[in-house]
C-alpha cells in the first residue's frame, strides 16, 4: 500500500471487519461469490439474514485481492448489517468508493463488492424460494 491511499483504506486493509465465512448450506445465509476478469481478484461476502424482519443481521467476507478490493468488502460488510434487502441493494460501488476516496484505477476493486452484494441476495433468495416450494414427493 503506497502512502496515496486514504487512511480509511489503510485502517480497513489492516483491521479488516467481519473477515470469515458462514456455513454455505445454512438457508438464512447468501453467499456471493464474484470476480474481476482484469485483475483475477476474487471477491466472497456472505450474508445472514433474518427471515421474519427481512433483515440482514450479519455478514463476512474473503478476499483474495488487492488492499482497495479487501477494504471495499470490508466496508461492504459493515453497510449491510442491519439493512433490509431492499435497502442492501441500493449501496453503490461509487458510495464505497467515495468513502474510501478510491482512485478511478481503483473503481474497479469497489465494484466487485457491489457485485458481491447482489450476487449474495440472489443466491438467499434463490434458496428462499426454492425451500418455500417445500419437500418433494418422490414417485414410485
Ligand atoms: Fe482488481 Fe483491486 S486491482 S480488485
Amino acid at each position: 500500500l503506497g502512502r496515496s491511499y486514504h487512511e480509511r483504506v489503510v485502517d480497513h486493509y489492516n483491521n479488516p471487519r467481519n473477515i470469515g465465512s458462514f456455513v454455505k448450506d445454512d438457508l438464512a445465509v447468501g453467499t456471493g461469490l464474484v470476480g474481476a476478469p482484469a485483475c483475477g481478484d476474487v471477491m466472497k461476502l456472505q450474508i445472514k439474514v433474518d427471515d421474519s424482519s427481512g433483515r440482514v443481521v450479519d455478514a463476512r467476507f474473503k478476499t483474495f485481492g488487492c488492499g482497495s478490493a479487501i477494504a471495499s468488502s470490508s466496508v461492504a460488510t459493515e453497510w449491510v448489517k442491519g439493512r433490509k434487502m431492499e435497502d442492501v441493494l441500493s449501496i453503490k460501488n461509487t458510495e464505497i468508493a467515495k468513502h474510501l476516496a478510491l482512485p478511478p484505477v481503483k473503481l474497479h476493486c469497489s465494484m466487485l463488492a457491489e457485485d458481491a452484494i447482489k450476487a449474495a441476495v440472489k443466491d438467499y433468495e434463490a434458496k428462499l424460494a426454492k425451500s418455500n416450494a417445500g419437500p418433494k414427493t418422490i414417485d414410485g
